[in-house]
């Protein structure tokens, strides 16, 4: 499988890269970037570990390389500046992404690749990268909540001292403040997460909270997320890779999941060859399924103020 990750000189996509060179199932990574010159250091530095890891092929390149690529991976953004609101952002990243986008289309992509969304806000561009791609939907995804996924459950797990690969739980929705943690079916070791030791309505709080402002806590700590993005990037990767038929809250455009539709965020969604396979509508309680339905208003009214300004 061939994966191009265009802003594969940035740190997400540098690290995206490093997580499936580690992985060892993809056979052909290609570092696109807009500064070249980053893009050939950062696939010559993976490239020297190579030996060590599995025999892929490791490059820099240009759109050319688009062409006949299975996956798309698209980290290319802007981060939002200190004085920056979220809309200032999303216009900003809504243009460069276009533009991006318009490149893929010119260079031409293979009518059965998957594209993959990674830039933010990932939801909004998602729903933009669906429309405007020559794909068809299933084949077009958004890391969404994948990423505050596996967070949620490193948290938890380091609250209770937990195995982290142990601990199941969902987040959903929108990457972003309005996103929903999914308690109903949340479980440690197969055990209900209310029921284990040490588990309080407090440790939910100060989890749940801390989930959501991981991204900014992270910015700034270090600048910007890279090793756990990576991860969650490859999560969805391999499940494509390899048709792993796994459930993963991806972000999709819904066509009524939950009663949500014509707007994009992250429900349990089967993910194997092909990009999605099915979406699964677990049961929810009644106050996550009010909360998932409101991020869908929450993100479809940003979504209306952008496609206005945009022109689709
Ligand atoms: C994060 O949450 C940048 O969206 C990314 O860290």
């Amino acid at each position: 499988m061939k994966v191009c990750i265009i802003g594969g000189g940035g740190l997400v996509g540098s690290c995206a890269a490093f997580a499936l060179q580690c992985g060892g199932v993809v056979r052909h990574i290609v570092l696109l970037d807009a500064n070249q010159a980053l893009a050939e250091g950062q696939a010559l530095d993976l490239l020297h570990g190579s030996p060590s890891t599995s025999d892929q092929c490791i490059e820099a390149g240009g759109y050319e390389q688009v062409a006949d690529a299975d996956l798309i991976c698209i980290t290319a953004g802007l981060r939002r500046k200190p004085d920056e609101s979220r809309l200032d952002l999303i216009n900003r990243n809504t243009d460069l992404f276009i533009s991006i986008l318009d490149n893929m289309c010119s260079a031409g992509v293979k009518p059965s690749a998957c594209v993959l969304v990674v830039s933010n806000p990932v939801d909004i561009l998602t729903y933009i990268a669906t429309r405007r791609l020559p794909l068809p939907p299933a084949q077009v995804l958004g890391l969404g909540t994948q990423l505050d996924t596996i967070r949620f459950r490193s948290l938890i797990a380091q609250r209770l001292g937990a195995a982290p690969t142990q601990v199941s739980a969902l987040i959903l929705g929108e990457h972003g403040d309005s996103m929903v943690p999914i308690w109903s079916s949340a479980t440690v070791g197969g055990l209900p997460l209310e029921k284990y030791p040490g588990w309080s309505h407090q440790a939910a709080q100060e989890v749940f909270q801390r989930t959501r402002g991981s991204g900014a806590e992270v910015i700034a700590k270090k600048g910007g997320a890279g090793f756990a993005v990576g991860i969650a990037i490859r999560d969805v990767v391999h499940a494509i890779a390899l048709d792993q038929r796994r459930v993963l809250p991806v972000s999709t455009v819904q066509e009524g999941l939950y009663d949500i539709r014509d707007v994009a965020l992250s429900v349990p969604t089967v993910v194997g060859r092909g990009g999605v396979i099915d979406r699964l509508a677990i049961d929810l309680w009644p106050k996550e399924l009010t909360a998932l339905r409101k991020s869908g208003q929450v993100l479809r009214q940003t979504l209306l103020e952008v496609l206005k300004r945009v022109g689709i």
